[in-house]
């Protein structure tokens, strides 16, 4: 039989030697974004593939290319989410979670899929950190969502991100920029891709996002939305921008951002960075005032942002930030013969139960082998059980370290042992961050 050790193209298995990361920054953003007010919601891996139809847009690139959809065996439907949006407004409506105090501001993490040609940066199985609010019209919601996702970046010390920021209007202003888009592409028809073909007639603001050469080159020169945004939007916008200065949050405004999902109007904005290749947007989001409606809901305005975790990762790779290392395990307990091995686990459940990171032998190995393990491992103290150890009660316990060796009682002193070197280790290592800090750090 072939072995079957591939795992689907666009995917990506998250080892124990980065899972850490990851951990690391789905707990800054869960825990920075619980400042802002927002609660994590988990909703299915799999929703009705109408969902998506109707919110992402059935004219997008992600509904009529890349999204993984088959039918149960109920007949129905069914589509892994390509986004996260739109299961967690769903949700919102399903649950009457609009009916509570607004805004309503959830959180989450979530696989995504889309059948996208994978490239550095790009998954057909990535994930996204997210954030949605709803209830809030006022440009103050805009400029809190942003700051949040900017707060994100500044807590994971990424740099180099640039935030760019647009408004895209309200269906009134839309259909001037659809009828004036109309006009431009007519003219160049015939060098259209098929899709972008259809898309001229039901929602030509897609031709903008098509990832064929010769349709992104059309639309470089394409009217831009900000010149057909009316009154009402236009103050909108100011009032986010004025809120950002406020923030102190730097940004541009690029009027060729329109993103890739029908459900956007008004504020757009994604953060990029120059340093991850050709996919650089690393958190997309913007409004989407009519979603709750379309979805069946009473008129609600909403908006949020997600960013994309294999993205920040790499961005932290390239820029060498140092995340906090997992710990270690404190203390390996080797044992030679089966008394030794009984004492070994009864030890090791004990220390374990205060806190401590114990492993004892599980493989019946060698003394010699144990050791070998327990250095491989990286164990910050080893001691070795024996049937002389088991008698006296008393065992020399070694820093694996420094070479050090002190004998302890083994019901007496070995937790006294192990907290205080861990005080020590702790100690040492504050020591060592405040000796490598510039003063300057502590007064800003
Ligand atoms: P999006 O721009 O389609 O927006 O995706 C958000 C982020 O997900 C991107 O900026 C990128 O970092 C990451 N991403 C997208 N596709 C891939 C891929 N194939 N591989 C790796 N990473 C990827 C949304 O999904 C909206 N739901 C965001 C939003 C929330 N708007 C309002 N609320």
């Amino acid at each position: 039989m072939a072995l079957l050790t591939k795992a689907p193209r666009g995917t990506q298995d998250i080892l124990t030697k980065d899972s850490y990361k990851w951990k690391f920054i789905e707990t800054v953003a869960l825990e920075t974004s619980a400042l802002f007010g927002f609660k994590e919601i988990r909703t299915p891996t799999f929703e009705h593939t109408e969902l998506f139809c109707r919110s992402v847009g059935d004219t997008t690139d992600v509904v009529q290319k890349e999204m993984y959809t088959f039918t149960d065996k109920g007949d129905r439907s069914i589509t892994l989410k390509p986004e996260g949006t739109a299961g967690a407004v769903r949700a919102a409506l399903e649950n009457g979670l609009l009916n509570d105090a607004l805004p309503l501001k959830v959180s989450y993490l979530t696989s995504c899929f889309r059948y996208e040609k994978p490239q550095a940066g790009r998954l057909r199985e990535f994930h996204q950190f997210g954030v949605e609010m709803l209830g809030s019209q006022s440009p103050a919601a805009d400029a809190e969502v942003i700051g949040l996702a900017n707060e994100i970046f500044k807590v994971l010390q990424l740099k180099n991100l640039t935030l760019e920021i647009n408004s895209i209007g309200c269906p009134e202003c839309r259909a001037k920029y659809h009828t004036a888009l109309k006009e431009y592409f007519e003219i160049k028809k015939s060098e259209l891709c098929e899709t972008c073909l259809g898309r001229l007639q039901t929602n030509p603001m897609r031709i903008l996002d098509c990832k064929s050469a010769v349709c992104s080159a059309i639309a470089k020169e394409a009217p831009i939305v900000l010149d057909y945004i009316c009154e009402e939007c236009s103050e909108h916008f100011d009032g986010v921008k004025k809120r950002l200065d406020l923030m102190g949050v730097e940004y541009t405004v690029n009027p060729r951002i329109v993103r890739g999902l029908d459900y956007y109007t008004k504020t757009v904005f994604e953060f990029i960075s120059n340093e991850i290749g050709a996919q650089g947007t690393v958190c997309g989001g913007g409004r989407y005032d009519g979603l709750v409606e379309h979805l069946g809901g009473q008129k609600t305005p909403g908006l949020g942002f997600a960013m994309g975790l294999e993205r920040l990762l790499l961005l932290m790779a390239n820029q060498g930030t140092e995340l906090p290392k997992p710990r270690d395990c404190e203390l390996y307990i080797a044992s030679i013969g089966e008394q030794a091995s009984l004492k070994a686990s009864e030890l090791t459940a004990k220390l374990r139960s205060e806190g401590f990171f114990i492993e004892c032998d599980t493989m019946g190995r060698s003394v010699k082998a144990q050791m070998k393990y327990a250095d491989k491992i990286g164990a910050k103290m080893s001691m070795v059980l024996g049937d002389s150890e088991i008698e006296s009660g008393k065992a020399n316990i070694k820093d694996m370290e420094s070479g050090e060796i002190k004998q302890i009682d083994l019901d007496g002193d070995l937790m006294d042992v192990l907290y205080e070197t861990g005080l020590e280790r702790a100690t040492k290592e504050l020591e060592q961050k405040m000796g490598d800090m510039d003063l300057s750090d502590l007064l800003n």
